[in-house]
């Protein structure tokens, strides 16, 4: 995999000569553009025959350049369209029965467009385009082009366009994404999810992931003073040799410069080289989750004296390591993990989660202790790893498929080389469960070549496996560096550690105990689940049972508990018409189920005292409820409308329980410290009918950048202003200012309400079927002709009826062109509408088309099924369109199947959401402008609530226009 490289180890301080200031003269600097914005998108396969591999460049239908998406959807990324579909009970469940897939062939094929213009200054570079991710298999055209065949929904893929690329004109990309296919048994979206970037290089430039950074201390101890070493890869992508210089400058956390290094390589031409260089960080400020202080490098490449690009990768100094007896190993010690497992899906908006949310949902795992995630069961977003890196959690980079052949190691090669400076990334894990070969010597062989690549690429972090064995010893457990466990906690452990007292252990997934929040009993009807920590399916357990047993075995290194959030699919231990997973800490919004409260009793120092369940039982009055206290105190004491109910001490890594009969008020708990002071008190109070609506934003201020966003929550307020825990209200949205709504949910794991709200667009088509033709003796692509008129007189013509085909064998000569006229009539309220479009399903060789004898498109591809846009040729009342066509070689004519479609406003259903117990979240995006951003909600019989957030100017990122 990796390209022989001419290796240059020089000492930095020999090259304190070759520094040049940033942005010297002369050459170019790297531009790093986002193309989110602006893309045009079609649901269904409409173009089958789009992929043409006779001959280069022709791509057809929406492939084609010519192609006119005027009146398809415009959409920004991230977008995924399986979280607009509908549910449907044949649907597959462990997808969250969403209507994608096989059955469903209409929902599962998509179309994006995006043109995009180059200033002529911009040829010479180097041209890349960048798919962070796409569910799932992707074609991509540039300009007609086809440039690559992605499979796969989780790796990134690039392409350098430079050669195929319009100069001082517009260029087209055309994406085919088809996601019939699934790779999880979880929900997996469908579209571009993840960003799009357009990168413009000089021809020589550090090559894509072409920079490693690794913070070396002797013994992987952190001491005084920090060896950092850094690989970077220079790319000479033009034809002739290049003498480069290679700079590089460490800058602090504070951006003060902290060591220098530079170094000369020659490159021949088409070829790249590594340099090798090392610097020292003195004192090093070392990263952590709890104090994520983060280094920069700067690297300049220069040629002849000017400087040709410049990059700053943002790095971390620390070590990562797993002992058999100390467990994981942070900065050199021991760190116990408070790790989740979390697919890529929240409320709203499925699997194109915006990097706000990201940093949104990060935040949410910190909140109750969560230090680590695991990438289950993917590689991750890269803005995942960056929020990461900031905000301070570790992280299990996970692949998704485990092999050694070619194209599961390209894939395993790009996510480490992808990866690997990031400091929250912490472990790789080759796999997870695979159970019919685990135990296998090939497995075993796999496993060692995935291993070992890994040591090749990134020799500073481990490598594990999800393994969901118990005490076995074989296969893959028997060749990987560090033990995981998926369950089988208990007895297996014990004795699997002592048998292989080496080998060091991390539980990679554990709980999988499932509850829904606020509900308190069991509900097989309506999909719920108790929120009281018991144990549902045979392979899981509470979460004071698995954790009771990892606390106090440090060798074990914590765990990832399955899971975080909620996601859509698996609704484990239901089927429909439940469609979510119960297993999360928090919903699939984010709001906290019982469950947190234990985790962060025990994961964090914070002072926690939590009851369960809400005390809204009427019709349950003298009937004994469970009551439950997570906490964190030395004692704690229950009371019911101020009469104590008993006092007890918690045990470490324990909860309390009493069953306590039913009268309306207050249920309230005192929590004691270890000399009998009251630390902590809380309660639940018997609410009343809800009366009002509150709104509440995560933040007051965000970005208009167009991407931030403001998380709401919607509650359901009694008259006195507390949370009514049962209420389901159905809430109206309205908004105002410079935002849009681009998501809602509730946590309700069996709710089939939209998540999303998309445009619908009338459309009235008026199918042009009888046609006059006859053949023309004249120039093929002649633009100007009395035929083409509306007045012309054609009746002297060949009528043609459109069934069962105008065109096959009209034309029976070589090299002849023919002309054909038909009418339509369109309506004074067809005029009003967004546009008309003139739908062709293709020519056979070429055609010219005019509507009243305006011309108004071209077609150059037989294949092609050209559509035009022709309000501006259009009146009401009777019109003519006519075509012009060419055939080539053997028999051709125009074909049939010709329609005018006269398409309305788009409009976008009113945005609602029931509450489901007293929550409903909504995601507000900012445009680009800044203002006010005024958030209404409305309900039956309730006050309405208003809520807004300001959207601050500031420099968005920078993008393709
Ligand atoms: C595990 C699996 C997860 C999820 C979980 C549910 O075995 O790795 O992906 O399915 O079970 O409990």
């Amino acid at each position: 995999m990796k390209a022989a490289p001419l290796i240059h180890c020089l000492i930095a301080s020999a090259f304190a000569g070759l520094f040049l200031p940033p942005h010297a003269a002369g050459g170019s600097i790297r531009e790093h553009l986002s193309l989110d914005t602006s893309w045009k998108f079609h649901l269904g396969d409409d173009w089958p025959d789009a992929l043409h591999l006779e001959n280069a460049g022709t791509g057809a239908g929406p492939a084609s350049e010519r192609f006119d998406d005027t009146f398809w959807r415009a959409v920004n990324l991230p977008h995924d369209w399986a979280v607009e579909l509908p549910f449907d009970w044949a649907a597959d469940g462990s997808h969250g029965f969403k209507t994608l897939g096989l059955k469903y062939p209409g929902n599962s094929i998509g179309w994006y467009r995006r043109t995009f213009d180059l200033p002529k200054e911009d040829e010479g570079k180097r041209i890349w385009l960048t798919f962070d991710g796409i569910f799932r298999d992707a074609t991509v055209w540039v300009n007609g082009w086809c440039m690559s065949h992605h499979e796969g929904g989780y790796y990134p893929f690039r392409e350098d366009i430079t050669d195929v690329l319009h100069y001082g004109g517009t260029n087209t990309i055309a994406v085919r994404v088809d996601a019939t296919k699934v790779e999880g048994w979880f929900y997996e979206g469908a579209g571009i999810y993840r960003h799009v970037w357009l990168d413009k290089t000089s021809p020589v430039a550090v090559a894509p992931d072409g920079i490693f950074i690794s913070p070396r201390f002797p013994n992987n101890i952190p001491s005084d003073k920090a060896n950092v070493v850094i690989e970077t890869t220079v790319q000479n992508s033009s034809e002739v040799p290049a003498d480069a210089t290679v700079s590089q400058e460490i800058l602090g956390p504070d951006g003060a410069l902290i060591a220098r290094a530079g170094q000369q390589m020659g490159i021949q031409g088409h070829s790249s080289s590594e340099a090798a260089t090392s610097l020292t960080v003195s004192n090093p400020v070392l990263w952590s989750p709890e104090s994520p202080r983060l280094y920069q490098l700067v690297t300049i490449i220069a040629v002849g004296g000017n400087v040709v690009d410049q990059k700053t990768t943002p790095f971390g100094i620390r070590t990562v390591g797993f002992d058999p007896e100390q467990g994981f190993l942070l900065n050199g010690r021991h760190y116990e993990l408070y790790g989740t497992c979390n697919h890529q899906d929240h409320a709203g908006v499925g699997a194109a989660i915006p990097d706000a949310l990201q940093e949104f949902r990060v935040k949410k795992l910190k909140e109750f202790g969560c230090n680590a995630i695991r990438t289950s069961h993917n590689p991750p977003t890269p803005e995942l790893l960056d929020v990461c890196d900031r905000l301070g959690m570790l992280v299990m980079d996970e692949s998704r498929l485990m092999g050694s052949d070619s194209e599961n190691m390209r894939k395993w090669d790009g996510q480490i080389r992808r990866d690997r400076n990031h400091p929250s990334v912490a472990i790789w894990n080759i796999a997870n469960e695979q159970f019919m070969v685990q135990d296998t010597p090939q497995a075993a062989n796999v496993a060692r070549t995935m291993q070992a690549y890994v040591k090749q690429l990134d020799p500073t972090r481990p490598v594990t496996y999800a393994s969901p064995e118990g005490d076995v010893f074989q296969g893959i457990n028997s060749v990987i560096e560090v033990r995981g466990w998926n369950y089988h906690y208990g007895a297996d452990m014990d004795s699997y550690h002592a048998e292989h007292p080496e080998q060091p252990n991390v539980g990679t997934e554990q709980a999988s105990v499932v509850g829904t929040r606020g509900i308190y009993e069991n509900d097989r009807q309506h999909g719920y689940v108790a929120a009281y920590d018991v144990v549902w399916p045979g392979w899981n357990t509470t979460a004071e049972s698995w954790w009771s047993f990892f606390a106090v075995r440090p060798w074990l290194s914590g765990a990832f508990v399955w899971t975080g959030f909620d996601y859509r699919g698996e609704p484990t231990p239901y089927w429909w018409p439940c469609v979510n997973s119960h297993f999360g800490i928090l919903d699939t919004c984010g709001f906290p189920k019982d469950v947190y409260y234990y985790y962060k009793s025990w994961w964090t120092t914070d002072t926690v005292l939590h009851l369960l369940p809400h005390w809204n039982w009427p019709g349950k009055e003298g009937q004994e409820i469970l009551v439950e206290a997570f906490s964190n105190c030395t004692q704690v004491e229950l009371f019911l409308n101020g009469t104590s109910l008993s006092k007890h001490a918690m045990k470490p890594n324990s909860k309390l329980s009493w069953q306590v009969k039913y009268a309306s008020g207050t249920l309230s708990a005192k929590g004691y410290d270890a000399v009998g002071k009251v630390i902590a008190e809380t309660k639940v109070e018997t609410t009343g009918d809800p009366a009002q609506i509150e709104l509440i934003p995560d933040r007051r201020t965000i970005n208009a950048d167009g991407e931030d966003v403001a998380v709401f929550t919607v509650a359901a307020l009694d008259a006195k202003g507390r949370v009514v825990p049962v209420a389901g209200n159905k809430i109206n949205f309205s908004i105002e200012g410079a935002g849009k709504i681009i998501g809602v949910g509730n946590g309700d794991p069996s709710c089939h309400e939209p998540d999303t709200y998309i445009p619908t667009v009338p459309m009235r088509k008026i199918g042009v079927d009888k046609w006059r033709w006859r053949l023309a003796n004249m120039p093929k692509n002649k633009r100007v002709l009395p035929e083409y008129a509306a007045g012309f007189d054609d009746s002297a013509w060949t009528e043609l009826d459109a069934a069962p085909g105008i065109g096959a064998d009209s034309i029976k000569t070589e090299n002849t062109t023919a002309i054909y006229r038909a009418h339509f009539t369109l309506t004074e309220d067809d005029l009003k509408g967004a546009g008309v479009q003139a739908c062709f399903s293709g020519c056979d060789d070429e055609g010219w088309y005019f509507v009243n004898g305006q011309f108004v498109g071209e077609s150059h591809d037989w294949e092609a099924q050209p559509a035009f846009n022709i309000k501006n040729a259009v009146h009401a009342g009777d019109n003519i369109i006519a075509g012009g066509v060419y055939n080539g070689p053997s028999t051709g004519g125009l074909n049939p199947n010709v329609s005018v479609n006269v398409i309305g406003h788009a409009s976008v259903p009113p945005w609602s959401r029931s509450l489901f117990n007293g929550l409903a979240q909504i995601i507000v995006q900012s445009t680009n402008d800044a203002g006010e951003i005024k958030l209404t909600a409305t309900a039956d019989g309730l006050a309405s609530g208003t809520s807004a957030v300001q959207s601050q100017p500031c420099t968005p990122r920078p993008a393709v226009p």
